[in-house]
């Protein structure tokens, strides 16, 4: 499909930057395929003898064709999805120089395909076209910003094509396609379907929404997910957010009216109600984590001693109380975290727990030894309310009625207004703050939902407590959401 999509004339120059054992290839006489993997490469010249495969590293082989003039009529193929943590060395820096000398900078935190999509468009003449499978990720990832504005900077149209069953069922990563023609041109829209498969032997699908490249930008911070819903709905959410933002936009006067008969909203964006942080990392949960029977053994005084959450499994909903600290306390659970305040003195008994092997081996941990001294566990805090960021059906916002501190598998929520515990309760578990914490948070693959802490900080609350907005469309739109991080499969 993606062949037929871009190959204009049998003439027509082909390069696949990451050509694998070839099957781009092979479906185009004159082709060209880049492969830093010797076997693959050998695999891609036995399955496409046509085609000139170079075995070489893509980045640097592009830089040196940029160089000689070599250019192509379309690039086509399947990049690799090399996480950032570990797309390093070498091709790392190369594929971001280039891309930087090509005018998109790309941070850090850049998995591979994007740089392949950058640097491989580079090599097209101009009108060329590119047609490539690419991570679901483009529809929300930070480094998809910068990637869309260089192919609507560079090409007439571009099309991105959401897929909601997998293309590839054995991997957890969904896919998408993107294809982009008319290389030297210039276009202000995203076109944009959504579909549930795709077949191979059809036409690649034409837009079904063109996405205005300003609302993109502005409204949807970047995010080309809010297009899987209906325009009705965007509507509807675009209101409340401009609503919680204090600003007012066309479209949000348009959604007001259509709700003229229920309760104004009184939205407001969680980060504004309250302060979020990450929970602490003890960097040996094993020795700094204590049973109240090896706390009480140790010696260890109760004034050195939190209780803590080690992990969102343990929330109950809504509160955490007392009584479920004291049950863990009886189940004798590693509940208690050893917090030596830095500069505090130690008493003679903990500095024995200190000195024990378990201590030694602890303090060899990584961020133990970064850090001095090494048995003060940094950023321990008692908040307000828990917040689960890695959720099946929605995260949990749970009410820390027990004093207890938690370690970074949480967020810790502190209010910083007026808005009272309930409220912030009952807000949370409205269909409005269900659909902004799928539209602000991110799919991680297997159904899960996660919310970063600058995620966490958009979702939008309608403290108000009054049926705010038309909740079965909102529900609907939450539903839509959920079967695409195919949390109902
Ligand atoms: C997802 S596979 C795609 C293979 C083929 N296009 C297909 O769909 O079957 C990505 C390929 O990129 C190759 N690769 C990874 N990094 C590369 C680089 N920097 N330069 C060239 N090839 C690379 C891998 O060896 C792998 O064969």
């Amino acid at each position: 499909m993606l062949v037929r999509a871009a190959v204009r004339s049998p003439t027509d120059r082909l390069l696949d930057p990451s050509c694998g054992d070839g099957r781009f290839l092979a479906h185009h006489a004159n082709s060209s395929g880049v492969e830093r993997d010797a076997r693959a490469a050998g695999a891609a010249s036995e399955r496409a003898p046509h085609a000139h495969i170079h075995n070489d590293e893509f980045f640097a082989w592009a830089q040196r064709a940029r160089q000689t003039g070599e250019r192509f009529d379309c690039v086509v193929g399947n990049p690799p999805f090399i996480r950032y943590q570990t797309f390093a060395g070498d091709a790392r820096r190369r594929a971001l120089e280039l891309c930087a000398e090509l005018g998109v900078r790309f941070s850090g935190l850049t998995a591979s395909w994007a740089p392949f999509l950058v640097a491989a468009s580079s090599l097209l003449r101009p009108g060329g076209r590119l047609a490539f499978v690419v991570p679901a990720a483009i529809g929300h990832a930070p480094y998809a910003g910068p990637l869309l504005e260089y192919l609507v900077g560079r090409f007439r149209e571009v099309r991105i094509i959401a897929v909601r069953r997998k293309l590839f069922p054995r991997l957890s990563e969904d896919c998408w396609l993107a294809f982009a023609d008319g290389f030297g041109g210039v276009t202000s829209q995203i076109g944009f379907a959504a579909v549930d498969a795709i077949r191979s032997e059809e036409a690649l699908p034409g837009s079904q929404v063109r996405v205005d490249v300003g609302e993109w930008r502005d409204a949807w911070r970047r995010r080309l997910r809010p297009y899987l819903l209906t325009p009705e709905a965007r509507a509807l959410y675009l209101a409340a957010a401009s609503a919680a933002d204090g600003t007012s936009s066309p479209m949000a006067a348009d959604a007001d009216a259509g709700m003229s008969t229920q309760r104004r909203a009184a939205p407001s964006r969680l980060g504004a109600l309250a302060a979020i942080d990450l929970g602490y990392v003890s960097g040996a949960n094993d020795f700094f984590h204590l049973t109240p029977s090896t706390a009480s053994r140790a010696g260890i005084p109760d004034a050195l001693l939190q209780p803590t959450v080690r992990s969102g499994r343990l929330l109950p909903e809504r509160e955490l109380t007392l009584g479920t600290v004291d049950r863990w306390r009886r189940n004798d659970d590693p509940m208690l975290l050893l917090r030596i305040p830095k500069g505090a003195a130690v008493p003679a008994r903990v500095q024995r727990y200190l000195g024990s092997d378990a201590g030694r081996r602890a303090r060899q941990a990584y961020k133990c030894r970064c850090r001095t001294p090494w048995y003060a566990v940094p950023d321990v805090r008692v908040p307000d309310f828990f917040l689960t960021y890695m959720a099946g059906r929605v995260p949990n916002l749970v009410r820390n009625a027990a004093g207890a501190s938690s370690t970074n598998t949480l967020h810790g929520v502190r209010l910083r207004c007026s808005a009272s515990a309930d409220d912030l309760l009952d807000a949370w578990q409205t269909p409005l703050a269900r659909l902004s914490c799928e539209l602000e948070g991110h799919p991680l693959g297997g159904g899960m939902l996660k919310l970063e802490l600058r995620e966490a900080a958009r979702v939008i609350l309608p403290l108000a407590g009054a049926a705010l907005e038309p909740a079965a469309e909102i529900e609907e739109a939450t539903a839509l959401m959920r079967s695409w991080r195919h949390y109902d499969d």
